[in-house]
């Protein structure tokens, strides 16, 4: 089958279009004939081996060889411990633990698939597992946003961003979008009622509080959060550098004054359950899945730059025929 495989840690240049075998499902793994998979920015950091917790699975080279972990397809074998599945089955979902989706045939754990909505497109399906998740479980799931209370969503023109801005924004939130200049007009039309611009504004300095910080790109200390959150907030990180996220771990549960303030890490668990709730608001309209790009396999390193380079807005989604 064809793969977009890589054995170093570097630019998209070390990526390369090969044929490799097919994987066989042991276990409760499910083969998935890939008919689409989106790309996240763990992809990115998977890619170059930055930040260090992208290293987890490979300390001086990647341990999988191909990347990919949103994906979208029809089950083609499963394997003896499968019981939710069967050969023809349209699924979707979060691959996470085992990446691989920028191939033809990808193995998947039955537990991190759903069935696909009959209505979705493979397309729409593969955008919507991480960054759908991550939305759902920072806006919704682990402490519900409340109308009228004030969200800040830190990269909010990125694949998670784009959806946690809408859910923010359903929930009745004043919502605050921070992302690079050109993506500022893209989340103001997913319903922010203001933006900021990072190159310029630090928003934890600009003397605003909010109920609820989440944070896919964080970068600054934890006191700088707790600083930017009303007494009761909730700063929650989910991605960006390995000293923020250290200091969110051990001295987060510790800042938080008798006022309650909370600064902690969202840890993603992917399920299929918040995977269909989120792609039931998008079937029925409530929420929109953005696509920004399509690609084909062989343009994958050009996908992975596009969103490395700072371009996406929204989700860019690698197609199979
Ligand atoms: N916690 C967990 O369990 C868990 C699970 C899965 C994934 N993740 C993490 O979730 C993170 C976000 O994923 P994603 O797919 O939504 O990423 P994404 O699509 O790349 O979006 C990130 C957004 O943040 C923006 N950004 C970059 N630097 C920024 C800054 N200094 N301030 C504000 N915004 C900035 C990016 O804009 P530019 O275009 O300008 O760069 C981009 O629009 C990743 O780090 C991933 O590893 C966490």
């Amino acid at each position: 089958m064809k793969a977009v495989v890589y054995e170093r840690y570097g630019p998209p240049e070390v990526l390369r279009l090969a044929d490799v075998d097919r994987p066989r499902p042991t276990g409760d793994q499910v083969l998935v004939e890939v008919r689409a998979v989106s790309v996240n920015a763990s992809d990115w950091e998977g890619l170059r081996g930055r930040p260090a917790y992208a290293r987890l699975g490979g300390l001086r080279r990647p341990r999988a060889r191909i990347l990919g972990s949103d994906l979208a397809g029809r089950v083609e074998a499963v394997g003896p411990q499968v019981t939710r599945f069967r050969p023809g089955d349209e699924v979707f979902g979060d691959n996470l633990a085992l990446k691989g989706g920028f191939a033809q045939y990808a193995c998947a754990r039955e537990k991190a698939l759903a069935v696909k909505p009959a209505g979705m497109s493979f397309e729409e399906a593969a955008a919507l597992p991480q960054a759908g998740v991550i939305a759902l479980q920072g806006i919704r799931t682990k402490g519900r946003v409340q109308a009228g209370q004030r969200v800040l969503v830190n990269g909010a023109g990125g694949g998670a961003g784009s959806f946690a801005v809408q859910l923010a924004a359903l929930a009745g939130a004043h919502v605050t979008g921070v992302d690079n200049a050109g993506k500022l007009d893209f989340v103001r039309s997913l319903g922010a009622d203001e933006v900021i611009d990072y190159a310029r504004t630090d928003f934890t300095r600009t003397g605003e509080r909010y109920d609820l910080i989440l944070d896919l790109s964080a970068h600054r200390s934890a006191f700088a959060y707790r600083r930017a959150l009303v007494p009761g907030g909730r700063y929650l990180y989910v991605g960006g550098s390995v000293p923020t996220l250290l200091q969110v771990l051990f001295v987060g549960p510790v800042i938080g004054g008798r006022a309650g303030r909370k600064v902690r890490m969202l840890v993603v668990q992917p399920n299929p359950t918040d995977l269909l709730t989120v792609a039931r608001l998008c079937l029925d309209g409530t929420i929109r899945t953005v696509i920004d790009r399509r690609y084909p396999l062989s343009e994958v390193p050009e996908a992975l730059r596009h969103l490395g380079e700072g371009r996406a807005k929204g989700k860019l989604v690698v197609t199979l025929d």
